[in-house]
């Protein structure tokens, strides 16, 4: 059951006079403070004000008819016209009865079951993958598990980059550059310092192509003077000479070109490059698979940029068809409100991109599984591209479904700028998992010496990598925030290890006692709410199902790590104040061990949602 969207239907019925109704209704919220009640109606401050009434006086007409029963008795009007709302003690140790004795943990069917596809990870699977890539998997996971347990449907679609430029780069590597002995050894570490050499050398040495390139367009368009003016104010200072630059410059272009070659014989269906593809991409493929399988992601369908090519003809032409799609500067191109800069569906040179593969994506998931939502799990910076193409497939007809982009800001490290390894490169997935599990590993052998090392070794997998992703889905994910191995360690504050402790501690309650959980569930004792700290815990635990859900309207993972981080704060000054084992009698005993077995529940299934594992004993 669903306690806010139950008051909120109550609120609504009891709008006053002239107010909105929806806008009345979604304004009550939960307290953020026990003193202002459970909950909170903020609604009368803004109809006061639009009438010229006194909300004081609107409050206590509202006070005396909404229909709160049996939930909460009238609520108090408070300040300049808030209605706070206390749950009543004998509804709350009642609709606890119910939870405790329900597997589903008070979440309810919805009304109307969604059909969501998301789109996350979809990482370019020439390359490993790098810490730039957690953010899309683990959020793009957490949220297809927060829709599926609220009982929609959801297919996880992992858009793989297996048909853009770095497989030119790669088919050309491959074929100037082979070691076939590596390649045998490992395909993949092989096939990515191709890629790398050919990106050094179409990119050379930081800045230093976009730094001389002026220099040689300026040669080229007649300006000798200038040109050799440029030239000496950059070279100033360093050992570059001007034949061993354009050198370098000559040879980037002449390799950038030979790449997109490569790709567009590729995509043109050249029998080698189509072979040497379907010989790497497996290679590609399991690498990634190891991780998502550490990781604990899994999709319903792999469906990468190649398997909308034979597609993509077809939509330009739609596109030409329906008058949306016209001829710019050799281009074939829709203009849209959203950007000035044209959505090109076909380059002048012919050849078709990523915004098409996108539309064509689009077509194809409506055919397939006609979804209402489809989510967007990618890097805030693609937001020009999504804006302009959710635009041109509402224009194109696909107008009866919710696109969202679900965009996330960066991860930075110590010197906030893009996290890198101490050598300035990208920080490779892989490693900075097995750094967390040695992290973790430090934390346990320093709090739990007493487990067996091959004990701590599981724990330790299991807390590393429940501290990363936990330490990237608590962000609100449009921020940019800090790595910091310190602080996603801690087991003090909102972190994943300071939860899954707090699950461990219940367990432990249990081992002590030596109370078979199960034995309690079905005995089901009555639960006593005997003081605040009870009181806290009982409204915490009834709060599951409107956290989640506000977690997935909101499209906002930290949604709910909020919630079980109040939820395990409220567990913590319960277990301080309320003994458990030597409860004063045996009554309350079993209803204290009911509500901490509901809170181990409730904090298992939460964290799970976050694809986060517990451990009894840590
Ligand atoms: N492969 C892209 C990248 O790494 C992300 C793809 C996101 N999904 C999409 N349908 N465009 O930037």
């Amino acid at each position: 059951m669903n306690v806010l969207d139950r008051l909120r239907t109550a609120f609504t019925a009891a709008t006053p006079e002239g107010g909105d109704p929806a806008t009345f209704g979604s304004a009550v919220r939960p307290s953020t403070d026990p003193k202002f009640g459970d909950y909170q109606a903020n609604g009368c401050m803004s109809v006061g004000k639009a009438q010229g009434k006194n909300p004081r006086e609107i409050a206590q007409v509202v006070a005396g008819t909404v229909q709160l029963a049996p939930m909460a008795d009238a609520p108090d009007i408070a300040g300049p016209g808030f209605l706070n709302v206390r749950l009543r003690d004998d509804w709350l140790s009642e609709t606890l009865g119910r939870l405790i004795a329900d597997a589903d943990l008070g979440i309810d069917r919805p009304e109307k079951a969604l059909t969501v596809v998301i789109d996350y990870s979809s990482p370019n699977v020439a390359k490993p993958m790098h810490v730039g890539h957690i953010r899309s998997t683990v959020i793009g996971e957490s949220l297809s598990r927060i829709f599926a347990s609220l009982g929609h449907k959801v297919i996880r679609d992992n858009h793989l980059g297996d048909w853009g430029s770095q497989f030119g780069m790669i088919l050309w590597g491959w074929k100037n550059h082979r070691d076939e002995a590596a390649y045998a050894a490992n395909p993949v570490a092989e096939l990515s310092r191709l890629y790398r050499l050919a990106q050094s050398t179409i990119k050379p040495g930081g800045d230093f192509k976009a730094r001389y390139e002026k220099v040689f367009t300026l040669a080229e368009g007649g300006k000798a003077e200038e040109s050799a003016a440029l030239f000496a104010k950059l070279a100033e200072g360093t050992s570059d000479s001007l034949e061993s630059v354009k050198a370098t410059i000559d040879e980037a272009r002449k390799v950038a070109d030979a790449t997109r070659v490569e790709t567009a014989k590729l995509h043109a269906g050249d029998a080698e490059n189509r072979a040497l593809w379907e010989q790497f991409m497996p290679h590609c493929l399991k690498a990634l698979d190891a991780i998502y399988e550490r990781l604990g992601v899994t999709f319903d369908v792999h469906l990468g940029e190649s398997f909308y090519d034979p597609m993509l003809a077809g939509v330009v032409s739609d596109l030409e068809a329906k008058g949306l799609a016209v001829e710019s500067e050799g281009a074939t191109v829709v203009f849209t409100k959203a950007s000035k800069a044209p959505f090109i569906v076909r380059k002048s040179d012919g050849a078709s991109n990523y915004a098409t593969t996108d539309l064509a994506t689009i077509r194809y998931r409506k055919e397939t599984w006609s979804p209402d939502l489809l989510l967007y799990v990618v890097d805030h910076r693609q937001g020009a591209h999504f804006k302009a193409l959710f635009e041109v497939a509402e224009k194109w007809g696909y107008d009866d479904m919710r696109m969202e982009h679900v965009a996330f800001g960066t991860i930075l490290g110590p010197d906030r700028t893009p996290f890198k390894t101490r050598d300035g490169d990208v920080v490779g997935l892989e490693s900075l998992l097995d750094e967390a599990v040695s992290e973790a590993r430090k934390v346990v052998d320093e709090n739990s010496p007493d487990l067996e090392p091959e004990q701590r070794a599981k724990v330790a997998e299991i807390v590393g990598l429940g501290a990363i992703k936990y330490a990237d889905l608590s962000q609100n994910r449009l921020s940019d925030y800090v790595f910091d191995w310190k602080k996603m360690m801690a087991m003090n504050g909102n972190t994943g290890a300071y939860l899954q402790y707090a699950y461990a501690r219940i367990q432990s309650i249990f081992r002590k006692g030596e109370i078979d959980p199960e034995a309690i569930r079905s005995a089901n004792p009555p639960i006593s709410i005997s003081g605040p700290a009870e009181r806290g815990l009982a409204v915490a635990l009834l709060r599951l199902p409107e956290s989640l859900s506000l977690a997935a309207s909101e499209l906002k993972p930290n949604i709910l790590t909020d919630y079980l981080f109040s939820l395990a704060n409220a567990f913590s000054t319960f277990f301080q104040e309320c003994p458990v084992l030597k409860a004063e009698t045996p009554a309350l005993r079993d209803s204290r061990l009911a509500l901490a077995d509901l809170t181990g529940r409730t904090l298992r299934f939460g964290l799970g949602l976050l694809g986060i594992d517990v451990v009894d004993r840590m």
